[in-house]
């Protein structure tokens, strides 16, 4: 990968990447447009596909997050992609991904040939970063490997996970890659549920049920509407909307801003809001701003 890499950058073709963890829906053909977009005629678009374990918490879903590349593979011709570098865990981390012991996927556990991590020492303390606590760490250090492999002018992201790319554009500014980050609207179902991958885990109850994280963003917006709010209040009442459905569980809700992240202590027009609901043993995130 690497080497096309080069040889493109030699010609002169225009590459953008997008990064993703496979099991491929239209909120990622959206970004692969938009990077075929921006790419232009003559440029190129790499799809990645890998997931990614350092990002996921030794109680977490790494062993049965959804996977199907042959789909991907298909999906990705259809939308004109060059090349999908798919790599394996051996590959990325060389001896971690082949551990038998579980233990070595824990926070303290050092793989033996490979200990250079990149963290995002600030951002990535917020909000997913609390619940997942070495989350971001595991992203900022594969999405640094994946632009230092295809070696993209471009990369681009999805606002579904909007604290994501707020912490990848800090990484880009802080270490100087030469890679231009793009973000990309949310894609919804009709019903209003931002698609992800996860959706696949829900039953029929909590499918019906998940539009409540989108109905909790509406019904802020219309709260901030003519009026700014106490954030103290506002949460406590999203609480209480939210849990009006017994399958959801809030994990949390916040008011920011939408380009530091900073937490609002009055919410109002503009303030962006995100939040994390579990239905079931299912956690799903959204976001958007007021
Ligand atoms: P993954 O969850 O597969 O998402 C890949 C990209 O698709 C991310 O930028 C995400 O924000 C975007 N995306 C997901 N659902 C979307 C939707 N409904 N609308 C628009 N964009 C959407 O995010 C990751 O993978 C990983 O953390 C990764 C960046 C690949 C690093 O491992």
């Amino acid at each position: 990968m690497q080497r096309l890499a080069r040889r493109w950058r030699r010609q002169g073709v225009r590459v953008a990447l997008v990064p993703t963890m496979g099991y491929l829906h239209t909120g990622h053909l959206s970004l692969v447009k938009r990077a075929r977009q921006l790419a232009g005629q003559h440029g190129q678009v790499v799809v990645s596909i890998y997931v990614n374990p350092t990002q996921f918490g030794p109680r977490e879903d790494f062993s049965r997050y959804p996977r199907d590349l042959k789909r991907d593979l298909k999906l990705c011709r259809g939308e004109g992609v060059a090349v999908v570098f798919a790599p394996s865990d051996a590959e990325m981390y060389p001896r971690w991904g082949e551990a038998t012991d579980p233990a070595m996927r824990d926070e303290d556990a050092r793989p033996t040939r490979f200990s250079t991590l990149v963290t995002e020492e600030n951002l990535s303390r917020l909000m997913e970063g609390a619940s997942r606590p070495a989350h971001f760490r595991g992203v900022t250090t594969v999405v640094a490997k994946l632009f230092n492999i295809v070696l993209p002018d471009m990369a681009v992201f999805g606002a579904k996970d909007y604290q994501q790319a707020v912490i990848i554009k800090r990484m880009v500014a802080d270490l100087n890659f030469p890679v231009k980050i793009v973000v990309a609207p949310t894609v919804r179902e009709r019903d209003g549920l931002a698609m992800s991958s996860r959706n696949k885990y829900l039953s029929a109850d909590e499918r019906v049920q998940a539009t409540i994280l989108h109905r909790a963003i509406q019904r802020a917006r219309r709260a901030v509407r003519s009026k700014a709010v106490s954030a103290a209040r506002l949460k406590a009442e999203l609480k209480k909307f939210i849990t009006s459905e017994p399958l959801a569980r809030v994990d949390y809700v916040e008011f920011f801003d939408s380009d530091t992240l900073r937490p609002a202590v009055v919410v109002r027009r503009g303030t962006h809001m995100a939040l994390a609901v579990f239905l079931g043993k299912t956690r799903l995130i959204d976001n958007g701003q007021l």
